[in-house]
């Protein structure tokens, strides 16, 4: 047993995965082995998600016979639906409202009291989650905006029909694809925070439910997934002051703030998701004509590159990628939710193949043979 600190686990192995890669020098990341940029030009995220769950892709019959399996699991019972529309009356943080929500999915999952050892038991659940999460979300945005939710359809992907019950009416196909692409480029990321908090709670052999609720309360936190919504209030920020971005990040800085969408964990470079996101965030605003966004995410990337030495992650492109797609701000980070979920329950399942219990410990620096004296005493 060793007494040296690893504060933030930095750098510390905890466990093996074939889930996922990250070469932080290269700026490179592969899923089981595929390169991220050949899955975000030809994968769907469906694929992804079998690549992920079951070890290869799948043949044309698998994916099929997977797809209509999820797509038979996006309704989400009633009394769920509800309760979302309590929290969005009660304007509750979208983040805590999807954690709210599929925490209570486990009522109405008919494999809630399976053992987490069974593993297919496990992703059937990790199926009915996946598929039921847009749905969820979409409900609460059109609540909150006093909207009924839209039901699923079956006829679409799932992130066309994703954008179908969050505008009601069926994305183009640019619009399609693009948000297909975002799914697939965060659905897994090795050992983040949220993934960890995921395998942590199944390392106690508690419920797929539980991993991810725990999971969601994780990548609310600004650090982690809640930059790619700061990143955008950021941005709009720079527009209505009408001042230079890097007027406004200097100063940020200067008040001793950080930038959301820079630094990384593992990455020392600039991050191969942001690099394609970036794209896309450019062509979407050539073709709608507003490359602001774009242009000024650029002055700022090269300002925190040459001043900080820090590159963007993937939320500093997701921003205004979803900005320019009509996405409200608010639910970008529950959209990161939505695809990250395939991820958690990736590392969920297999972390109990080969479970040992999460369990670290702290360096104790509190006082020690400390004399109990009586309350009415002190
Ligand atoms: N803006 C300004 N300075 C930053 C920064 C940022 N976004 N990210 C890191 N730094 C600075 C820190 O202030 C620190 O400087 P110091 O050594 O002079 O104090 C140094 O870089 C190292 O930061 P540290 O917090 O130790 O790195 P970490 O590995 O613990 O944190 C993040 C990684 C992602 C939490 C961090 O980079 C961050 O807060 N980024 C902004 C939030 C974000 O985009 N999160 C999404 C991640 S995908």
């Amino acid at each position: 047993m060793t007494d040296e600190l690893q504060k933030g686990l930095e750098g510390v192995l905890v466990a093996e995965s074939d889930l996922s890669k990250i070469d932080g020098d290269e700026g490179r990341l592969i899923y089981r082995g595929y390169g991220i940029e050949d899955l975000a030009k030809h994968a769907s995220y469906e694929e992804v998600i079998y690549l992920l769950w079951h070890g290869e892709l799948p043949d044309a019959g698998e994916l099929d016979s997977f797809t209509d399996s999820m797509v038979a699991e996006r309704s989400v019972d009633e009394d769920v639906l509800e309760t979302v529309g309590q929290l969005a009356a009660a304007d509750e943080n979208p983040m805590a409202a999807l954690r709210t929500a599929v925490s209570m999915l486990s009522a109405y999952d008919p494999d809630a009291d399976a053992p987490a050892t069974d593993e297919a038991a496990t992703l059937r659940k990790g199926r009915r989650i996946v598929a039921k999460i847009p749905t969820i979300l979409a409900a609460y945005a059109r609540e909150r905006d006093g909207q009924n939710p839209v039901e699923p359809r079956e006829d679409l992907d799932h992130a066309a029909n994703f954008l179908y019950m969050l505008n009601g009416e069926e994305p183009d196909d640019v619009l399609a694809e693009t948000f297909d692409m975002a799914l697939v480029l965060h659905a897994d990321h090795g050992l983040n925070a949220s993934t960890f908090s995921a395998i942590v709670t199944a390392s106690t052999l508690s419920d797929l439910h539980s991993s991810v609720t725990s999971a969601i309360g994780t990548l609310k936190g600004p650090l982690h997934g809640g930059a790619n919504q700061d990143v955008m209030e950021m941005l709009k920020e720079v527009d209505d002051s009408d001042r230079d971005p890097i007027g406004w990040v200097e100063n940020a800085l200067e008040e001793g703030r950080r930038i959301s969408g820079f630094g990384h964990r593992v990455y020392n470079v600039k991050d191969p998701r942001a690099k394609i996101l970036g794209e896309r965030s450019q062509e979407l605003g050539e073709a709608a004509g507003t490359p602001k966004w774009y242009e000024y995410s650029t002055k700022v990337e090269e300002y925190m590159l040459e001043e900080k030495g820090l590159a963007p992650n993937v939320d500093f492109y997701s921003a205004s990628t979803y900005y320019q797609m009509g996405i409200p701000i608010d639910i970008y980070t529950p959209i990161f939710a939505m695809s990250r979920s395939a991820g958690w329950i990736a590392h969920a399942t297999e972390y109990v193949e080969d479970n040992r219990l999460i369990r670290p410990r702290a360096r104790y620096t509190g006082p020690e043979d400390q004399q109990f004296v009586d309350v009415e005493d002190r």
